[in-house]
């Protein structure tokens, strides 16, 4: 196993336990992990860490790809061990840390933290402690289902820890495509122009003598959980797959559409999973996460490549593809985030990009990340990466939550992620408003009748006309224009007679 796994034999003398490998990491110091979309996460040295710190408190700023898996972010600031975090999260126990103020979050576009940390803008890690299959002969890193910002995290960091994972298999060696793009001004152009276009290597280089300590990991990552298609995703769905085909029928895209980039949850997945079932053949993706729908596009011979930087599978289908990786060799390749987010990329390959959206006005502003326009949700991700520089902005949304207590298309958004410049198309269970070439009162019109919830049209046609009395480009009236989250607050209910 061991001269399978780490290959270089200098560096057998330097495994450790995961506690001896803890203890290098010192109060107030700035710490890296591997893990994007909870996959490829450093597990057994912030489960250690953890343990310490329960006992001997200890603080540090962390930083990774996105959001890491196993609870262990949340556990991490339920022991009061992270008091910055980037640039990205998705746990409920550190979301309450958050919006409590007790740990500072920034929240980053996820191209955008190795950029600014490539350019001193940020601080590099003090210790990086990345998940791999194995080490090479040169000592280089072969990570495990993520790339995320590992790359460039293993490269800055003063020191790095390596969690040799032996249950994860071999034959992901070969599918990763590590490239760090150049720093500033006059870097080279990136040369992609298709999908499956490889510009790297296989591995992550680094100065093996930068590794200090060496863990044997038998963690899992935490399966994905993804809610199946209900009644109301598969209207998504089905009114989204209905569009395209209208826009092959015009002759805008061609039967194999353009790449195709879907955010993560649980309507991205059932919007991609309809594709099955659509007349769209010979598909590609050009994406950040990969999810069960992905594998089951390809099993079904619809999906020939899929570019990203993470893949977060489901229990029952990660137990299938995880141990059979190699069969995908061909068809799959994982990047750094800012390689596969990259606005230059994403601009000259142009994906069709469908993302999730929390609330949306009647122009089309979205909002992502803030609850009420004060509290962190997940975070702005990559879908500010792709709205921006993709070929067609898609966003969508059931029109209503919590059991119709919330209308999603409200007046005013009470925070804006993605203006409304960067929205193309809009989609609920209601229905499609395709907003292309539309100012923003003829936006509003079809947003309230193709996207609100029946129960919402009317209070929406009422202030919409107010404010158009009222006269602007985006006609608003602003002692009302947040009204319906100010009801939420107090009456728990958005609309209130
Ligand atoms: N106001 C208040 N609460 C709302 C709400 C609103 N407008 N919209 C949703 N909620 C609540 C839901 O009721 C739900 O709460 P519950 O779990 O207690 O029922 C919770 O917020 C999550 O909503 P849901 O619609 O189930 O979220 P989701 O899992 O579909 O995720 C985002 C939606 C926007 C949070 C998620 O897609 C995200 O984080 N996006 C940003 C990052 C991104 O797009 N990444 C991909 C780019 S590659």
């Amino acid at each position: 196993m061991l001269h399978k796994r780490i290959r270089l034999p200098s560096l057998h003398s330097r495994i450790t336990s995961a506690a001896e490998a803890a203890a290098l990491v010192k109060d107030g110091m700035t710490l890296g992990l591997s893990g994007c979309g909870c996959s490829g996460d450093a597990k057994a040295v912030p489960y250690a860490l953890i343990e310490r710190a329960r006992h001997s408190p200890l603080t540090v700023s962390l930083v990774t790809g996105a959001s890491i898996g196993n609870g262990i972010d949340g556990k991490l600031a339920e022991v009061g061990l992270v008091s910055r975090r980037k640039p990205f999260q998705a746990d409920p126990a550190l979301r309450r840390a958050i919006n409590s103020g007790k740990v500072m979050f920034v929240d980053q576009h996820l191209s955008e933290t190795a950029e600014q940390m490539r350019h001193g803008q940020i601080d590099p890690p003090d210790i990086m402690v990345v998940e791999a299959v194995a080490i090479t002969e040169q000592g280089h890193i072969v990570p495990t289902s993520s790339v995320g910002n590992s790359g460039l995290l293993v490269q800055m960091a003063k020191q790095v820890i390596v969690e040799i994972n032996i249950n994860t298999s071999l034959d992901w060696e070969g599918l990763h495509d590590i490239y760090l793009p150049e720093v500033r001004p006059n870097r080279s152009p990136m040369a992609i122009t298709r999908s499956e276009d490889r510009i790297g290597t296989s591995a992550i280089p680094l100065d093996p003598d930068k590794i200090v300590a060496i863990v044997i990991s038998e963690y899992s990552d935490a399966p994905a959980t993804i809610l199946p298609p209900d009644e109301d995703t598969r209207r998504i769905a089905d009114h989204l797959i209905g569009f395209l085909k209208d826009e092959v029928d015009a002759g805008r895209l061609s039967n194999n559409l353009a790449p195709l980039q879907v955010g993560v949850g649980s309507i991205a997945n059932a919007v991609m999973s309809g594709l099955a079932d659509s007349p769209f053949e010979d598909l590609i993706m050009w994406s950040e996460i990969l999810q069960d729908s992905t594998f089951e596009l390809m099993d079904a011979g619809k999906l020939k490549f899929a570019s990203a930087t993470s893949v977060i599978l489901t229990e029952a289908l990660g137990q299938r593809v995880f141990s059979n990786i190699g069969e995908y060799s061909d068809k799959i390749v994982l990047r750094p985030q800012d390689v596969s987010n990259h606005p230059e990329v994403i601009r000259r390959l142009g994906p069709i990009s469908i993302n999730t959206a929390l609330e949306f006005d009647l122009y089309g502003n979205v909002n992502s990340t803030l609850i009420g326009g004060t509290d962190i949700m997940n975070g702005i991700g990559g879908s500010g990466d792709f709205a921006r520089n993709t070929f067609m902005s898609i966003f969508v949304t059931k029109s209503t939550a919590k059991n119709g207590a919330i209308s999603r298309v409200v007046p005013m958004v009470s925070h804006v992620d993605h203006i409304q410049q960067d929205i193309d198309i809009l989609v609920t269970e209601q229905g499609l408003a395709d907003l292309r070439d539309l100012a923003p009162r003829e936006r509003a019109k079809l947003i309230i009748e193709h996207c609100a919830h029946p129960d919402y049209r009317e209070a929406l046609w009422a202030y919409f006309d107010k404010a158009c009395a009222k006269g602007g480009y985006t006609p608003h009236d602003l002692s009302e224009a947040l009204s319906w989250h100010v009801n939420l607050e107090n009456h728990g209910r958005m609309l209130v007679s």
